[in-house]
């Protein structure tokens, strides 16, 4: 058939990409909360690092806090899929606050380690960035055997007393490249290091990544759907530009695509972080075909079946109320 000659271009869409296993399991407690227990219902934190989520969940009766203090006594709160330290259960607890934990069972794995090394007496490397909550919620297990490294370079300053026990651990949602960087520099300077029982970038991210490279090789603009704050998909423009993309931008949605990005690019690769609802996707889809840029194609790199079970406590209630 001899169809118009394409103007623009072509569409390399990542996949996977958008919503992981925790997240989907962190929004679906909170709807399923709302629908029980009737608004609101607080969420300690952006229940995932989401504009559109968080805006969504709020606009249903969710009150979104920074910290427990904001949270009325004997209210109901659900923890983010990023997790809390245990300081904060024991807030919980002291304000007799209904806890529903959204925590990725991801990242409370990493928490089983960090309080198992520590136990054990190790010096925990914890790989991954300051400020970051899960990093703060890890951390918060074992405050005192854990020294955060944030970067490669920062490996050149550490220094431990002879007959230190050394072990690692990372966030969740970091570059799989750099990581393993950061432990070889870890690994040459101090030889006794131990590695986790498993790794700790979870599956959602290295397939993310691996995914994103794939496109970003034959793209000349990748354009990642997903928030300021979420790591995984910060992650995923340094992957890209990393791969060889031309240019890679983040954008929460599709009106801050700038159309000055699409001058002079063939092949666009789109792709969205873990937290990312699909709809945003296809705007940018939708947005993209419109400009001549219509022909996309899927580039799947790995399949994705896993799905976790909702919150005990909130199954618990979800069955006695019938
Ligand atoms: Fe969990 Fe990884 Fe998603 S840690 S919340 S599966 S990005």
């Amino acid at each position: 058939e001899l169809g118009m000659p394409t103007v623009g271009g072509s569409v390399l869409l990542a996949d996977p990409r958008g919503y992981c296993a925790g997240v989907d399991r962190a929004v679906i407690t909170v709807e399923k909360a709302l629908d029980l227990y009737g608004a609101p219902v607080y969420v300690r934190k952006q229940i995932v690092h989401n504009k559109h989520v968080v805006q969504n969940l709020a606009a249903r009766g969710a009150i979104f806090v920074e910290e427990l203090d904001e949270v009325p006594e004997g209210s109901t709160v659900v923890f983010s899929a990023h997790g809390v330290s245990p300081a904060v259960h024991a807030q919980a607890a002291e304000r007799q606050l209904k806890t529903i934990d959204a925590t990725c069972p991801l990242v409370t794995k990493v928490h089983h380690e960090a309080k198992r090394f520590a136990k054990e007496d190790y010096r925990i490397l914890l790989i991954g960035h300051a400020g970051h909550e899960e990093v703060e919620g890890t951390a918060g297990e074992a405050p005192e055997h854990i020294t955060l490294v944030e970067h490669p370079d920062d490996v050149d300053a550490l220094e431990f007393p002879e007959g230190t026990r050394l072990s690692w651990l990372s966030q969740t949602t970091l570059s799989v490249d750099e990581t393993m960087e950061t432990v070889r520099r870890l690994r040459e300077k101090f030889p006794q290091l131990e590695d986790p029982p498993s790794d700790d970038i979870c599956y959602a991210t290295q397939n993310r990544q691996v995914a994103v490279k794939e496109i970003a090789k034959d793209a000349d603009l990748v354009i990642v759907v997903g928030s300021a704050n979420s790591s995984n998909s910060v992650r995923l423009v340094e992957v890209a530009l990393e791969a060889g993309a031309s240019a890679s931008y983040r954008i929460d949605d599709v009106s801050e695509i700038d159309d000055a990005w699409l001058e002079g690019v063939s092949v666009v690769g789109v792709t969205s972080g873990a937290s990312v609802p699909d709809d945003l996707v296809q705007d940018v889809l939708a947005y993209l075909a419109e400009r001549g840029i219509g022909d996309a194609r899927a580039i799947r790199t790995a399949e994705e079946s896993l799905m976790f079970a909702l919150p005990p406590e909130l199954r618990r209630d979800l069955k006695s109320a019938g």
